[in-house]
């Protein structure tokens, strides 16, 4: 007998017949003639419900010591539900225990904290809430790469080592070799030059758009900022396109096309999982991402967003002034009082943006994008590149970095150079958007952040 998913038992229409369940005890009730045990695998938030006899083989060392977060395996029937809320549950013909739980497991009651479940990270995704969070990461992993391959985009992956800082913020982890106790410096180094973990695989996705015309890369990238924000952490996911033939107004209709396709996507397959995080995380969520899914997005440029924030009459704790960055603070007023639904603000000043972005024709501004959503403010960051050879080279020196280190990304420019813009979207960011959960640690499966590694 083929083992079945408790998914699938629960969501079938006709009899399911005789089946093997694998799972975990989730609890259990002993009475005088049987045992009721709640059974989960983890393929979905409900458990099945399992009615084991006294008058099964082996009833107690395998049932009666069952204990809550024990394996087993069982075969029985399928039966129509007495009971309220489930259609389905197993009349067991036998039950093994394939790993018996101790009496300190972790997860016995409801309702812990999310730093308690972070310090058992290698248990929570037992946990209802964290089975759900991770079903969706799943699920919006395979949907980023269907949006992409459904028109056409090329899936290239991009170094996780690189010798070029991407946003030329100087944020980046150092890759070194040992010889016992001792860094290997200059000569000796590994790959005869300092080596980085990427912050981004841009540069390199931009080569690639430049020969297949639309790429999209997705993987790890890295960042050394000393960042303590619910929002930030140090090894995160991003998604980034790049399109070649194509401006800034491309670039935002594509994201803006992405963020509602994910998002009806999370709508139509993980409705279940959506319904708990309704229920026990955030009250507004099926109702926030029914209107991003139905609704059109608002659209302002930078300067327009200063004087809005500045007319606003709110008092902001960072004073809003033309050239600084929006605060993320400025970004949810935008968002969640203004125009109560994502924006995206663009043309923003020069001097606050990185080097590769495509300077506008008033000579201050530069054709960046950010789209920012409610609840949580930037979620995806992007431009059009500076596609014009003597721009760039003046970029550097601008930004007082050296040329030489990026000849290969100046070549693209020599050679058939291209109007071209791309964009990354934060993974993380999308499945807090998408869950409700505040906190970015609590969407990863092993958070790293400043002053935290485990696992
Ligand atoms: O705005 P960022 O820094 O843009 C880039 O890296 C560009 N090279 C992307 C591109 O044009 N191809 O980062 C993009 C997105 C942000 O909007 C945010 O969602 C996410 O990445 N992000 C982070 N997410 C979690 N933790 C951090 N420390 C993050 N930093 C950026
Ligand atoms: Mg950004």
């Amino acid at each position: 007998m083929p083992n079945s998913r408790i998914v699938d038992i629960l969501k079938s229409e006709s009899e399911p017949g005789d089946v093997t369940v694998n799972g975990w005890v989730r609890t259990k009730r002993d009475s005088k003639a049987f045992s009721f045990i709640e059974v989960n695998d983890g393929s979905c938030l409900a458990n099945i419900q399992v009615i084991a006899d006294a008058t099964l083989a082996g009833y107690e060392e395998n049932v009666v010591s069952l204990k809550t977060g024990a394996s087993l395996t069982l075969t029985g029937k399928v039966v129509r539900s007495q009971g309220k809320g489930q259609l389905w549950e197993i009349q067991a013909t036998s039950v093994e225990m394939l790993g018996a739980a101790e009496e300190d497991y972790p997860l016995q009651k409801k309702g812990h904290s999310m730093e308690f479940m972070r310090s058992i990270a290698h248990l929570r995704p037992r946990s209802n809430l964290f089975g759900a969070v991770f079903r969706v990461r799943s699920r919006m992993a395979y949907a980023i790469h269907q949006f992409f391959q459904e028109r056409g985009f090329y899936y290239v992956h991009t170094p996780v080592i690189t010798s070029s800082d991407c946003e030329g913020a100087g944020e980046m982890f150092r890759v070194v070799t040992m010889d016992g106790e001792e860094i290997k410096t200059g000569e000796e180094e590994f790959f005869h030059k300092p080596a980085y973990l990427t912050v981004s695989g841009q540069l390199e996705g931009e080569t690639f758009a430049c020969a297949l015309s639309n790429i999209y890369t997705f993987g790890p990238t890295f960042r050394a900022e000393n960042s303590h924000t619910s929002r930030h952490a140090s090894e995160f996911w991003m998604v980034e396109p790049e399109i070649a033939f194509c401006d800034l107004e491309g670039d935002m209709n594509l994201a803006e096309e992405m963020i509602k396709y994910l998002v009806s996507d999370a709508l139509e397959t993980c409705a279940d999982d959506l319904a708990f995080f309704n229920q026990f995380v955030d009250k507004g969520l099926l109702e926030r991402l029914q209107s991003v899914r139905d609704r059109s997005f608002e659209r302002i440029t930078y300067t327009e967003a200063v004087e809005l924030l500045q007319g606003s009459g709110k008092k902001f704790e960072y004073p809003v002034e033309y050239g600084h960055n929006l605060q993320s603070e400025h970004e949810r007023y935008l968002t969640e009082e203004h125009f109560k639904c994502p924006t995206t603000v663009y043309n923003y000043p020069k001097a606050i943006k990185p080097f590769y972005m495509r300077k506008n024709d008033d000579g201050k501004t530069v054709a960046a994008m950010d789209l920012l959503v409610p609840g949580i403010g930037e979620i995806v960051g992007g431009s059009q590149r500076e596609e014009r050879l003597d721009i760039l080279e003046a970029n550097f020196k601008e930004h007082d970095l050296d040329e030489e280190t990026y000849s290969w990304y100046v070549d693209l420019r020599r050679y058939g150079t291209v109007p071209h813009a791309g964009f990354g979207l934060g993974f993380e960011r999308l499945l807090m958007f998408v869950t409700g959960v505040a906190n970015i640690r609590d969407v990863i499966p092993f958070p790293r952040t400043p002053g935290s590694a485990e696992f």
